[in-house]
């Protein structure tokens, strides 16, 4: 059984992480939903990108990172990326006594809700279509439902490349995209932190004619029930958002409002070192 977390731990702030910037989409979300939560969001910018990794490294990293939040006792765990939602999100619920939320079960129930075919697209990074997780997540929840999954990874660096309407992306995902429209799929799941960018691109590309899903959103709206659920929500005040990033470049703040909306208030170095040491320590064991 999960153990509750005492009424005081509301005021403590939703910890979030990424790979990098990406993950500010999900905060985003949140922030609409839950405009008095403290947020302290992640950014792994120094080891980015996770999706063209290893399984291992990407367990090792997504460990790590979830260790630097749980540190700043953060009430809830929100696993933003994709690739380390694919690979380490059970490793991380075993690892940390406070709910962890990953963006794969959100966006499949999501994705099975809308579909009237049964029959699902899923896009994402490398790690993430090889890791199989979508394909898991969606079968458990309906056995019969079918699933096209393709790998994009060309939309991560056209995203941070800031050519969300340039005519380049829309080549890119005509050509991506072209597979979903054959096989008539009738949702299209977007399983990556930076694909809701380009949602107007993907869905003039599939004419309309499938329903295209931004698991981010969908998760924030899982943050919000499991912190109402267990009494955790915070009930005044204006949240904050602390951003901590373990390398900052003039680039990276320029990025971080094409993904937020906003520019960020404050940005922060988390060091690599502190990061990196020893990662069990301080871990506490949920058995
Ligand atoms: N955040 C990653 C994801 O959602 C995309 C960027 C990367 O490969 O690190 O999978």
């Amino acid at each position: 059984m999960r153990r509750r977390l005492p009424r005081s731990e509301s005021s403590r702030p939703i910890g979030v992480f990424d790979s990098g910037i990406g993950g500010l989409t999900i905060v985003k979300e949140i922030r609409k939903i839950l405009p008095k939560e403290d947020i302290l969001y992640f950014g792994d910018t120094a080891r980015l990108p996770y999706g063209s990794k290893s399984p291992e490294l990407i367990r090792r990293y997504a460990l790590e990172d979830a260790h630097f939040l749980y540190e700043r006792k953060v009430k809830i765990i929100v696993v933003a990326c994709h690739s380390a939602s694919s690979w380490a999100l059970s490793e991380i619920r075993n690892s940390f006594p406070v709910p962890v939320v990953g963006v794969l079960e959100p966006g499949a129930k999501a994705a099975l809700s809308v579909s009237r075919r049964k029959k699902i697209g899923v896009i994402g990074t490398k790690a993430t279509i090889s890791s199989g997780a979508y394909e898991r997540a969606l079968k458990e929840r309906d056995k019969d439902v079918e699933i096209i999954a393709k790998a994009t990874p060309l939309l991560v660096p056209l995203v941070e490349e800031d050519f969300i309407s340039h005519p380049v992306s829309k080549i890119v995902c005509r050509e991506y995209l072209k597979v979903f429209l054959t096989e008539k799929v009738d949702a299209l799941l977007l399983g990556c932190t930076h694909y809701p960018l380009l949602r107007s691109v993907i869905r003039e590309v599939l004419k309309g004619k499938v329903k295209v899903i931004d698991a981010g959103k969908e998760t924030a709206k899982e943050v919000k029930r499991i912190i109402e659920e267990r009494g955790i929500k915070k009930s005044s005040g204006r949240g904050k958002l602390k951003i901590y990033l373990s390398d900052i470049t003039p680039e990276f703040e320029k990025i971080a409002q094409i993904f937020l909306g906003e520019k960020p208030e404050v940005i922060l170095r988390a060091s690599l070192r502190e990061i990196t040491k020893n990662p069990d320590e301080g871990l506490v064991k949920r058995h």
